[in-house]
């Protein structure tokens, strides 16, 4: 067992994974705080089971580990931290996974004795999937103290720990935001093109995976100008009007094809540059 011992504050998305990889690195996970209603206690419950922790409300728990682990909603953290507000937690670190929010979030915390770190991983929690962490990128951003423990525990999950600014949160989450919500966004809108063709969403999703893992494959060796292909990078201005008229028939559709295609023209080789932009206007 490592000497970090961890209290896991919600048992959502980030939480349950957090928690278990953070047990199969070594933590000792003491204890899985949950909100003061069935449900909650429940996914609490279910969650304490696996890693062999303590359920148990906020104005309830020891608070006997070293580090307590806020993984609730950004929404959430500034309310839900006063439940922790006038414990001694001298010694003690408090860090969240919020991707917008600073370390700042949690100085109720900070005021009690604790040192505080915003950990954020590039990585998406959803029901039912529980990734690795090997190689995901976490930014980590607070007082020296939390961030020097913060930066061993990404490394015991072999996670990348780097720096980041508390002014570039925001513009960091953008990125994180387009690179996997908006980027599902991208893949939902898809499907409806493919609906136009007569096909559903079920089979769209079978045949397009092929590509898309080449895409990401190409994408991942050679970088996204060398991955293009398609009408912008030939200049074919007839077929990209052709595209956009049968795109009138779903006009949200048409707007996100427009959309990345003008995204295509600054940021990726294309030609016809302006009769397309025309077409696009
Ligand atoms: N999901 C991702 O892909 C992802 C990626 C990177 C970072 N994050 C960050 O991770 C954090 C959690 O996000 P999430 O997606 O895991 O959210 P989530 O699935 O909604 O889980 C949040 C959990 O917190 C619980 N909770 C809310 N208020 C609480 C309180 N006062 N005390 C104890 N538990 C409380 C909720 O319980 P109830 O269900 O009872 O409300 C729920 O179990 C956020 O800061 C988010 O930015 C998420």
């Amino acid at each position: 067992m490592r000497p970090e011992t961890i209290a896991i504050v919600g048992a959502g998305r980030l939480g349950s994974t957090l928690a278990l990889r953070l047990s199969d690195a070594g933590f000792k996970i003491t204890e899985i705080i949950a909100r003061d209603n069935p449900r909650s206690l429940a996914q609490g419950r279910r969650l304490s089971r696996s890693v062999k922790a303590r359920t148990c409300i906020a104005r309830r728990g020891t608070l006997d580990a070293t580090i307590i682990w806020f993984c609730m909603p950004d929404s959430k953290i500034a309310a839900g931290v006063l439940e922790f507000a006038r414990r001694d937690l001298r010694n003690k670190i408090a860090l969240h996974s919020s991707g917008v929010l600073g370390s700042d979030v949690l100085a109720v915390m900070r005021e009690s004795g604790a040192a505080v770190a915003s950990v954020h991983p590039l990585m998406t929690f959803v029901q039912n999937s529980q990734p690795q962490l090997h190689n995901v990128a976490f930014a980590l951003e607070g007082d020296q103290r939390a961030v020097r423990v913060a930066k061993k525990i990404v490394k015991a999950l072999g996670g990348k720990p780097f720096p980041i600014r508390k002014q570039d949160k925001i513009a960091y989450h953008a990125f994180a935001t387009m690179i996997c919500p908006l980027l599902i966004s991208l893949l939902a809108a898809s499907e409806q093109a493919a609906k136009l063709a007569g096909i559903s969403a079920t089979e769209a999703r079978v045949r397009m995976m092929p590509i898309v893992e080449q895409t990401l494959v190409n994408y991942k060796h050679m970088g996204a100008a060398a991955s293009s292909s398609g009408p912008l990078v030939r200049g074919d201005t007839d077929t990209i009007g052709q595209h956009l008229s049968a795109l009138v028939r779903n006009p949200a559709l048409k707007r996100v094809y427009s959309a990345l295609a003008q995204a295509a023209l600054v940021y990726l080789p294309t030609r016809n540059r302006k009769a397309i932009a025309r077409l696009l206007s």
